[in-house]
């Protein structure tokens, strides 16, 4: 179970191929580009909406163009204008077609002028996919509000009209204003002790993406955990969330010893509210994360590793279409575990690969052939579904195979000058293996045949010959649950006072689907896993308890469901519950209680797996 691919329920509706190169996108990059953002944007709390200007610069490529178009969903456009380079403006004609369920509505302007700059006014909706907004009560000091915007995949579009297609770069500046009290932050380099005086500042020198485009506002508090980075968070977890952090100037200069200097500046983590739906999002100088992962003992920091190796992978060197994710996700999945062995050592970085590896190994059965591929054929699916654990689990396998076979150091040299020849461009899957051949795979010959590199990218399933490495505590948590599970071990004998997050993780994936009632009593008895704080335990423990038929967990399943938002850590609770009508009925009535606490995308899946739930009992 990966942790995007368990929100893979979006509707699969075919998509008008908007354009040659990125489907999921109408803009014409071929025709002109947006190379600069210039957003003045207000945060209006009561009305849930950004009033918003966006001027875009323009790199005009075909002189036969004449039209801009631009990517939107569900905005209000309240004017069109251009803007010469003495900034005088004029109107420009404009049309907004029908809403694509997909891809928004394609905004068309006549620009016969080739502008050098085009103006939109406009506001955003209530319910942007790309945006959440909560009242106080759903915040954790229930002081003031709260908003945050999830960009990647599509959905920068639903808060900022622009090419909405990760292979257009544009530097960004951005002035926000919002209430007095309330800190903004943004993907670009924040100041911790900027005044909360309603006025707020950002220049993203560097070119980024669209779907790195990020913005955040509420009560937020600053802690600085090193001479480059700080965390921000709500007055009462920013503690917590320090603590939790603290390694975070080791893991920025772990990463710059194997891999160059950290381009970008600064490097705070922004924890929101526990609605967030995702774990971690990579926006530029400002890592967005879940608090789920504030356990308490670190447990679960690879999740910064992971968001900061972006800073190389995805942020430096981007995938150029959803179809190449796996240049974003499988490399940094591979530098994450880099990281994660530097400053944790073997046997977390050993079993974090692992549970990857089974969790890919479950998956990839229920895959099509053409999802099975790192470097999938174009298809129509959804592009916040093009994500599974093919692209993080698959991508770093053939990294690490790719270390083993070249030898850590040729190999480390190696990725590190493909960071910096690609460095602020989109590429390609294709042209990362142009770049491959001669400067790894053809120099050190007798490693690795050409053959074997594009069965990796290209083949379905996984080699044969795959290295799987060795955890000697996941081999012992084999033979007691085997002894457990025979019945010649009971639960209070396991030796489980040591085991870390992952070994629970490990113990309770291993275990069968349906385990019988009786042994998941015994195992709550000695563990008292029911009502635990921890939630990536507590979504696999609901999850085999309602498969065992245990009601006695539902409260607390339902407790956890409606204090968290992130969809890897309640979609398959959801999922469990539906499979049965009793269980279908009680997942309505959380959902109920639970749904405006989440985020569009999380509620978006949760119907989706309701309607799919009942429309396969009909
Ligand atoms: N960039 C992803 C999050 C993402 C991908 C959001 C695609 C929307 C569409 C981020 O870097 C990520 O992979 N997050 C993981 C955590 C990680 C430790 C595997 C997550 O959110 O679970
Ligand atoms: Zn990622």
């Amino acid at each position: 179970m990966s942790p995007l691919r368990t929100l893979a329920f979006g509707a699969l509706v075919l998509p008008l191929a908007a354009h040659a190169n990125d489907p999921y996108s109408y803009a014409q990059p071929d025709e002109v580009r947006v190379t600069h953002l210039d957003l003045k944007l207000k945060i209006d709390f009561p009305q849930r909406q950004l009033d918003g200007q966006a001027t875009l610069t323009l790199d005009w490529k075909d002189p036969k163009a004449n039209a801009l178009i631009l990517d939107t969903r569900d905005l209000n456009i309240a004017s069109v204008e251009s803007v010469d380079t003495n900034g005088k403006t004029a109107p420009l004609q404009y049309a907004l077609a029908a809403r694509d369920k997909q891809l928004g509505s394609k905004l068309t302007i006549q620009t016969p002028q080739h502008p050098h700059e085009v103006r939109v006014l406009y506001t955003t909706s209530p319910a942007a996919t790309g945006l959440q907004w909560l009242p106080p009560a759903q915040t954790a000091d229930k002081k003031q509000p709260f908003m945050f915007s999830q960009s990647e995949s599509i959905h920068a579009r639903s808060w900022v009209p622009l090419q909405d297609s990760p292979a257009i770069r544009f530097t960004y500046d951005a002035q926000v204003t919002a209430p007095t009290d309330t800190r903004v932050a943004m993907s670009a380099p924040n100041d911790p002790k900027h005044p909360l005086n309603g006025d707020f500042s950002f220049t993203q020198t560097h070119p980024i993406p669209s779907y790195l485009l990020a913005i955040a506002a509420g009560d937020l508090a600053v802690k600085e955990t090193g001479p480059r980075s700080a965390v921000y968070a709500e007055p009462s977890v920013v503690g917590k969330a320090a603590h939790e952090f603290e390694d975070t100037e080791k893991m920025i200069q772990t990463a710059e010893k194997l891999y160059g200097p950290y381009r970008w500046g600064r490097y705070d983590i922004l924890v929101l509210p526990p609605s967030f739906p995702y774990g971690g999002m990579e926006n530029p100088n400002m890592t967005f994360a879940t608090p789920t992962v504030l356990v308490g003992d670190k447990s679960l920091v690879s999740l910064v590793a992971h968001e900061l190796a972006h800073s190389w992978s995805g942020n430096l060197v981007t995938a150029a279409s959803w179809r190449d994710i796996w240049l974003n996700e499988g490399v940094t999945t591979y530098v994450q575990g880099r990281i994660t062995e530097a400053l944790y050592g073997t046997r977390q970085a050993t079993e974090e690969d692992l549970l990857s590896i089974q969790s890919l190994q479950k998956e990839l059965p229920s895959l099509p052939e053409n999802a099975q591929r790192l470097a999938p054929k174009p298809s129509n699916i959804d592009a916040d579904d093009a994500l599974s654990d093919v692209a993080y689990s698959k991508g770093s396998w053939f990294l690490r195979t790719l270390e083993q076979r070249f030898g850590r150091e040729t190999f480390d040299n190696y990725l590190k000058s493909y960071f910096n020849h690609f460095a602020f461009q989109s590429i390609t899957t294709e042209q990362m293996l142009t770049f491959m051949k001669p400067n790894l795979i053809d120099k050190y010959p007798g490693k690795m045949s050409w053959g074997e590199v594009q069965d990796w990218i290209y083949g379905t399933g996984v080699p044969k010959d795959a290295p799987i490495p060795d955890s000697p505590n996941f081999a012992t948590i084999d033979k007691e649950r085997s002894a457990f599970l025979a019945g010649t071990l009971t639960a209070d004998k396991l030796d489980a006072k040591g085991w870390n997050t992952q070994e629970w993780m490990y113990f309770l994936d291993g275990l069968p689907d349906a385990p019988p009632l009786a042994k998941m009593q015994q195992i709550d008895a000695a563990w008292h896993l029911t009502g635990t704080p921890n939630a990536e335990i507590g979504m696999r423990w609901y999850v085999h308890a309602i498969n065992a038929g245990d009601k006695s967990a539902w409260p607390a399943a339902a407790e956890h469901m409606t204090r968290i938002g992130r969809m890897y850590l309640t979609m398959p609770i959801y999922a469990a519950l539906a499979k049965t009508p009793d269980g279908l009925a009680f997942a309505e009535q959380v959902y109920a209680k639970a749904k405006d606490g989440y985020h569009p995308l999380t509620q978006q899946a949760v119907e989706t797996l309701f309607a799919k739930a009942k429309a396969s009992k009909q």
